[in-house]
């Protein structure tokens, strides 16, 4: 039996709740589906806070301007006026769904300073924002009658005639494939930072919904742009941003605020980029603290560290057995966001009719080069909403969807291959490791064409080992050897293409530094690209860039 909905959503965390609350509240029938229980996604991470302008000072113009200089003048300014715009009314309307934001004093809804902004814009909830929004967005999906499937894996998208008209998944628990007939899917399935070792992400952020949409036919772009966070324990754990914007230092081995030195006027709080740059040139110039630098609360009194980050200190406890009250935190730059995605416009529809993206998988793009902290939990609020509701309309007007079952008997034939495959001696964890450390080495904060090339080459060796390795497990129920499995290879898609497009383009922005190219070229490089999946490999294209008020000019903080 082929199950059927108006509305697929793939992936429960922030934007997918979001544009699952938004498509119901139009009328239409919507259902969400989820490899983990929606308040277990990557979203709940998220610590710091969210951006938009609410103070007497500051204007959606000033934040728009803030993230077209952080995205190093790649973001698309027209897509950045909407996100700036909305923002008020998105955070306004998630505190009456009882989002429980720090306050001032006189109760206004408090901010705190971020990296790249000239004004304390982040609202925050102590530094658990993000699970506390994940909530918040979960019992609303709830009141509102949205079906979820949670725990359940989706493998591919269903094309018909160039037009997207469902998905087929995978029900964890029992192994069993499934049909979902939909007039149109929305993929949020969150971020890909797994495919570099060690990162901020979850273990589950394997950018499934990337590959999907990208061997679908939806292209990608900006897939040369990955954000490393500039303070990450040594297994890629964060310590909020907001570490900093409460007044955190960075010290190197001589007690050095080095960040003067880099970014003289807004010192830790320049963008991610700019500091992680700065923390790593300060660790390879001998001036670390075994390998790390240190981030220095103690002047915050054990008081404000409590209240205000209180889970980052149970963290820095609990992982690196250190009391940040009394001493300062050993932290390094980690992998941490893709600025890149399944390329969209401002309401979400892709390149694929029939296939809408928000959130982290998607690129629309507001972020271009290098997303500001605090403006990702923004874009699947704001970005979220508008998609649900431009895939709600779309679905008014195109015909219940009837795909075939016998493609669940295709798909069974691919997964029953995987399970069949004997032992090559080689392994899932192996090959992934592998993947995550070449990208973390020569797809990283500092790039160059031998190291990009090697890259290239390193992938395609592992594609083809994936391409006999088996699992061990070859049971149906609870398989999650045969889950690694289909997610390296979404992942290993996912690093040819980042390890590729990055060649190409020939100079430094954001948070690409090529060390043999170390400008920016606006002459040659304004411009995005985009990658589409062959079966030979991927294949570039080039799209402009959206200029409204902000001619590019040179970026420094
Ligand atoms: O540092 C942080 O709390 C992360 C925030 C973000 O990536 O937006």
């Amino acid at each position: 039996m082929v199950l059927t909905h108006d509305v697929l959503v793939i992936g429960a965390g922030l934007a997918g709740m979001r544009a699952a609350l938004e498509a119901r509240r139009k009328g239409v029938d919507v259902a969400v589906l989820s490899k983990v229980h929606p308040v277990r996604s990557h979203s709940t991470q998220a610590q710091g806070g969210i951006n938009a302008a609410l103070g007497e000072d500051d204007s959606w113009e000033k934040h728009s301007f803030d993230t077209v200089k952080g995205s190093d003048f790649l973001g698309d300014q027209d897509s950045i006026e909407i996100f700036c715009k909305e923002a008020p009314g998105d955070i306004i309307e998630l505190e009456h769904m009882g989002t429980v934001f720090g306050r001032e004093e006189d109760g206004r809804i408090a901010q705190r300073p971020f990296g790249g902004a000239a004004f304390p814009r982040t609202c925050y909830v102590a530094d658990i924002t993000g699970q506390v929004l994940l909530h918040v967005l979960h019992e609303q999906i709830l009141q509102a009658g949205v079906r979820v499937y949670e725990e359940w894996f989706a493998t591919s998208l269903i094309v018909e005639d160039g037009v997207c008209r469902g998905a087929l998944a995978m029900e964890i628990r029992s192994g069993q494939l499934q049909a979902f007939s939909a007039k149109v899917v929305i993929m949020a399935t969150g971020g890909l930072g797994r495919v570099y070792e060690p990162s901020t992400n979850s273990l589950i952020s394997t950018g499934d919904g990337q590959a999907l949409a990208y061997r679908a036919g939806a292209a990608l772009m900006d897939t040369e742009f990955v954000q490393y966070h500039p303070t990450a324990l040594r297994n890629g754990i964060l310590m909020t941003e907001g570490a900093r914007g409460e007044g955190g230092y960075l010290l190197n081995s001589k007690g050095e605020r080095f960040m003067e030195k880099y970014a003289p006027k807004m010192i830790e709080l320049a963008s991610r980029d700019v500091v992680s740059r700065a923390e790593q040139t300060e660790i390879d110039e001998g001036r670390g603290v075994n390998g790390f630098i240190l981030l220095d609360l103690r002047h915050l009194g054990r008081e404000k560290i409590l209240e205000r980050l209180p889970q980052i200190h149970e963290l820095a406890m609990d992982i690196a057995g250190v009391d940040s009250i009394e001493e300062p935190i050993p932290i390094r730059p980690s992998m941490h966001y893709f600025m890149g995605g399944i390329k969209t416009d401002v309401d979400g529809a892709t390149l694929l009719p029939g296939l809408y993206a928000s959130g982290e998988c998607a690129c629309v793009t507001v972020h271009g080069a290098n997303r500001l902290g605090g403006n990702s939990l923004l874009e699947t609020v704001v970005f979220g909403r508008r998609s649900g509701a431009a895939a709600a309309e779309y679905a008014g007007g195109v015909p219940a969807g009837n795909v075939s079952e016998a493609l669940v008997s295709q798909e069974g034939d691919r997964i029953k291959a995987v399970l069949d495959r004997s032992d090559s001696g080689d392994s899932v964890a192996r090959i992934r490791m592998e993947m995550g450390e070449t990208m973390n080495r020569y797809v990283g904060m500092f790039r160059n064409e031998e190291g990009l090339n090697t890259a290239v080459a390193k992938i395609a060796e592992l594609k083809e080992r994936y391409k006999r390795v088996g699992v061990h497990d070859r049971s149906r129920v609870f398989n999650t050897s045969l889950l690694f499995h289909l997610e390296l290879g979404n992942m290993l898609d996912l690093a040819e293409a980042m390890a590729f497009a990055p060649l190409h383009r020939k100079e430094s922005r954001g948070a690409q530094f090529r060390v043999d190219y170390p400008q920016r070229d606006d002459e040659e490089w304004l411009k995005h690209v985009l990658v589409r999946y062959t079966p030979e490999g991927p294949s570039l294209d080039y799209s402009p860039v959206t200029i409204t008020r902000w001619q590019p000019e040179r970026r420094v903080y």
